[in-house]
């Protein structure tokens, strides 16, 4: 008998569903999720109330404006399971971030929350080009953190052959990658760059190994850094975006066929763009920051989450479902040096447009006579490290001479040699900021 499951590779029907079925989904889900979080989240019942809004107000999509937003602060506040909607026994797995202070924030599943994860994962897997029997090599961090057991369960779910690599031990992974051949990587675009050095370290040409799909993400990356993976790597780079609090990676992705921007699953998470100063939801296709509702979460339904991720929602292409632009920065991550906002992925841009430098690099700011200053460690390529002094010097004061005119303030850049920037395992960690704490 044939089976009811579409064939892994073809696409599920709502992907290929017209906008007004879509949105007649999301009105109905979204009604359910804020009655289900209403009747099982104090905090939410609390919130709504103090902002005179109930469920039932609820008519249009458009009338999701009127609730209150969720924070990190709102998480932190019931930490660790006080925003559960379900009782503890009926979560299934519990996953966390670190933060740089704090409590970690604490997410929760039910065993169905973990296959609607494993189901959009799959989807964002084929939607990268993934097709059942491919060989996926995990290199995204397995424990606490969502990356490697969201990839793992996507993956198995679109009936591929899955290595649960995780982070760390470079020589391994080079070495199961030659001798296991995936065609598909899943990993931080930081950490793809650090294995691709391993590769040339042993010998082997990046360019000839069996990978042809980087799925990268859990870390801001520019187009100038997937136009050098691809070349440095023979590999179509293609972006995946999510995060813990909505459900871990598989929130929104790229395409293959497009490459334009990221495809959100909206028929289980909605977005919005808010103004992050007025809170003000914005009109599509003008940037601010990303707020999203769960659609079908059990144990931990969010409602209008802030993501602190600035981006715009740009039209459907590939899919029914819109997208969101490439996400370059978070508002957390902006620097104000000397009252100009300065994102590292901006700097990134400017150091991949000088090919004899590489994008392994570091942004320092302190602060010595009370104003601000930002020094770019950047790592040499391997033949300015060997050229003549004035060589690195010309390339030296070219970046702080791009940085000035692009961005817009005066920076020192001090040249590394190879090897001499930290590598991450992970996440990238692209700024020291030694100034005092206010
Ligand atoms: O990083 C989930 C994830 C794992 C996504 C693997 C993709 C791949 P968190 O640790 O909670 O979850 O961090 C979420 O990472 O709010 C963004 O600021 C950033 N981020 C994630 N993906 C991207 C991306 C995972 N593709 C935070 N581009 C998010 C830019 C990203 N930033």
């Amino acid at each position: 008998m044939p089976s009811k499951r579409p064939a892994p590779g073809d696409l599920e029907a709502i992907e290929t569903a017209s906008r007004d079925e879509l949105v007649a989904l999301q009105l109905e889900r979204l009604r359910r999720m804020l009655e289900r979080a209403y009747d099982n989240v104090p905090h939410y019942r609390a919130s709504f109330d103090a902002a005179g809004v109930h469920p039932l107000d609820l008519r249009s999509l458009n009338d999701l404006a009127k609730f209150p937003f969720t924070t990190k602060k709102d998480l932190r506040d019931h930490y660790p399971f006080g925003l559960f909607a379900v009782p503890r026994e009926q979560v299934a797995r519990i996953h966390a971030s670190s933060g740089t202070t704090g409590r970690p924030t604490v997410v929760g599943y039910t065993a169905r929350d973990i296959d609607t994860w494993a189901t959009v994962m799959a989807r964002s897997i084929r939607a990268a080009g993934g097709r059942a029997g491919d060989i996926v090599h995990v290199a995204y961090g397995y424990g606490l953190f969502t990356g490697g057991l969201g990839a793992h369960y996507g993956a198995e779910k679109l009936g591929c052959t899955v290595i649960p690599m995780s982070g760390g031990m470079t020589e391994r992974q080079v070495q199961l990658i030659v001798d296991f051949k995936p065609s598909i990587i899943m990993v931080t675009p930081s950490y793809m760059l650090a294995i691709a050095e391993e590769m040339e370290k042993q010998g082997i040409d990046p360019k000839k190994t069996s990978l042809k799909i980087g799925i990268f993400g859990a870390e801001p990356w520019t187009p100038a850094m997937r136009r050098a993976i691809e070349s440095r790597l023979d590999m179509d780079a293609i972006d995946i975006y999510g995060l813990s609090e909505i459900i871990g990676p598989g929130v929104a992705q790229e395409c293959i066929e497009t490459k334009d921007g990221l495809t959100v699953w909206e028929d289980h998470f909605y977005p919005e763009i808010i103004d992050p100063e007025t809170g003000a939801v914005l009109p599509d296709g003008e940037k601010g920051e990303l707020v999203f509702t769960t659609l079908t979460k059990e144990a931990l339904p969010m409602i209008r989450y802030r993501t602190r991720d600035l981006t715009r929602l740009l039209p459907p292409t590939a899919r029914s479902m819109r997208r969101i632009e490439k996400i370059t920065g978070r508002s957390d991550d902006m620097l104000i040096i000397r009252g100009v906002n300065v994102f590292p992925t901006q700097v990134e841009d400017l150091i991949l447009k000088q090919p004899e430098l590489t994008p392994h690099y570091l942004l320092e700011v302190t602060r010595p006579e009370h104003l601000d200053e930002m020094t770019v460690h950047v790592e040499m390529g391997p033949e300015l490290a060997h050229g003549s002094q004035d060589a690195r010097a010309t390339a030296a004061r070219q970046l702080e001479h791009n940085i000035k005119g692009y961005i817009g303030v005066s920076t020192t850049v001090r040249l590394a040699l190879p090897g001499g920037i930290e590598r991450s395992l992970g996440k990238a960690k692209r700024v020291l900021d030694k100034r005092p704490k206010a």
